[in-house]
């Protein structure tokens, strides 16, 4: 017999509740630090950890804003964004950075972070990150209450001193961190090695 288990069935809980299950229990997610511009030239700054690779070849981006917010109503003007990878020595600005700044406020300025341009588009990228995704909008998609935004990476720019002998970030220089449930984040975590047991990527 198994052992009992709480169900939690959306039908009987409010969706803010539900949130707050989902967001404990899909852990740790990595955040996509959304750098974009207005069309009036603005700078906008937010963090997204609903973010994930769509496809691989070509390679495409996902993150999932709930709500219409400021990113994606850039990204929709401009069809550009930049996703800045979220590291521990910049934790609290990324957090300080999803304050609900009024649009025309320049969140770079706001949190005290480095503007730096871009290689392929217009929307600068955090300098404070080592690694920055470059993307061109490939389509929204509506979902519930949400926004999937995905994007066609143009181009991947690292920080050389993080990157590893075989001509990929290092995890520990990288130094990711994650979003957890709660007000909780993730620190690095230890790493393992583990062969694939022969099946393909
Ligand atoms: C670490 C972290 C992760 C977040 N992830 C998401 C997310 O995945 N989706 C979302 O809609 N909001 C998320 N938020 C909240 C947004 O960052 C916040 O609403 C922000 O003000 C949106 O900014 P914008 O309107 O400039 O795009 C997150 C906040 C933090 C601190």
């Amino acid at each position: 017999m198994g052992i009992v288990r709480t169900v939690f069935d959306p039908a009987e809980s409010s969706p803010g509740r539900f949130y707050r299950l989902l967001t404990a229990t899909i852990v740790p997610r990595p955040i996509a630090w959304v750098s974009t511009e207005s069309a009036e030239g603005v700078f906008n700054l937010a963090p997204y950890s609903f973010f994930t690779v769509a496809s691989t070849d070509p390679p495409v981006v996902q993150f999932t804003s709930v709500g219409r917010k400021d990113s994606v109503r850039n990204i929709e003007q401009t069809g550009e964004f930049v996703i800045n990878i979220a590291t521990r020595g910049s934790m609290e600005k990324v957090n300080a950075s999803s304050a609900a700044f009024l649009p025309g406020v320049d969140e770079f300025r706001e949190v005290g972070l480095r503007a730096e341009p871009s290689a392929r588009v217009r929307p600068p990228r955090v300098a404070e990150s080592p690694a920055s995704i470059e993307c061109r909008l490939r389509r929204v998609i509506e979902v519930g209450d949400s926004f999937v935004v995905m994007g066609d990476v143009l181009a991947v720019t690292v920080d050389p001193g993080v990157l590893a002998e075989d001509g990929v970030p290092d995890f520990a220089a990288l130094a990711p961190v994650s979003r957890l449930g709660r007000i909780e984040w993730g620190l690095p975590p230890e790493v393992r090695e583990l062969e694939r047991p022969g099946v393909p990527e």
